[in-house]
């Protein structure tokens, strides 16, 4: 459907988590958008650490790619967006000029992974001002634009890209994200993979949010969260899927505090 959606466009909005700036996108778009104007918002950068928003910025920049950090919750960094778009079509619009068209909106589709906040995104850029603009000739009927304003238009259905679980630690991100179906994982596991991974690049979190120590082991810190936070089972037994899914929930929340999982 991307594919065939792409032909109408000049624009693909790109939505990245910037938590996992790497495994929250997938290369294919790389291949999909040739030729088209590009732009990649990294969202949730709420969740994500802002020392690290500003290098993902400078490095997707380097690459060639506009680039914003935005909150499409709050709609934090949202209104930027139409500035920006003008410079990443600014070759079509001079294009459009010479040959004597003046005012084509640019039309844009936004893409990304599944949760990475694609319609929550379009519901805050559109807002309620919008209206839809309905059929056009040589658009197959049930695609309906969304006029942002009268330089651009919005594909009201976003492009889904699957994930692409290139190595595990992509797929462990990924996961760590919930972008994954929590239930085909084990729990403990996962947990224990996001406590080495914050152990690492996030010494003080862990620690600071449940009074506890590092251990050795991951399985052993999990444990000490589960006693701290009064997780057992009958008896005296711990309740480690119980203490995983709230240290899980933590992190997603951002109750560990603002992360950011990779480096440029
Ligand atoms: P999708 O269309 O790409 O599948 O994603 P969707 O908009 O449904 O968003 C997925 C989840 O991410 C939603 O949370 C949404 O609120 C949240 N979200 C989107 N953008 C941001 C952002 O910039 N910051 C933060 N912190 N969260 C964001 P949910 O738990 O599924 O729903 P809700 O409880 O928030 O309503």
């Amino acid at each position: 459907m991307m594919q065939e959606n792409i032909k109408l466009i000049d624009l693909i909005i790109e939505l990245a988590d910037a938590r996992i700036p790497f495994a929250s996108r997938n290369p294919d778009i790389d291949e999909l958008g040739k030729g088209k104007s590009r732009i990649i918002l990294l969202n949730k950068s709420d969740l994500a650490d802002a020392t690290w928003n500003k290098a993902w910025i400078d490095s997707l920049e380097a690459g060639g790619m506009y680039v914003l950090e935005v909150n499409s919750k709050t709609g934090a960094g949202i209104r930027s967006i139409n500035g920006l778009v003008q410079k990443a079509c600014g070759e079509k619009i001079e294009r459009d000029r010479r040959r004597g068209i003046v005012n084509r909106p640019v039309r844009a589709m936004v893409a990304g992974i599944p949760n990475v906040g694609k319609s929550t995104f379009i519901n805050s850029f559109a807002g309620r001002a919008c209206t839809k603009t309905g059929n056009k000739p040589g658009v197959t009927r049930g695609r309906q634009w969304i006029r942002l304003n009268s330089r651009l238009e919005l594909l009201d259905t976003p492009g889904i890209l699957w994930p692409k679980f290139e190595d595990d630690v992509v797929g462990m991100h990924l996961a760590f994200i919930g972008s994954m179906n929590d239930e085909v994982m084990i729990a403990e596991e996962l947990a224990c993979d996001l406590l080495d991974c914050l152990q690492e690049l996030y010494p003080d979190s862990v620690p600071g949010r449940y009074g506890i120590s590092w251990e050795e082991r991951a399985v052993h810190t999990l444990e000490a969260i589960a006693r701290s936070r009064g997780c057992f089972l009958k008896g005296e037994s711990l309740d480690l899927k119980k203490a995983s899914a709230i240290l899980l929930d933590d992190f997603r929340s951002g109750r560990l505090g603002r992360m950011t999982l990779e480096r440029p």
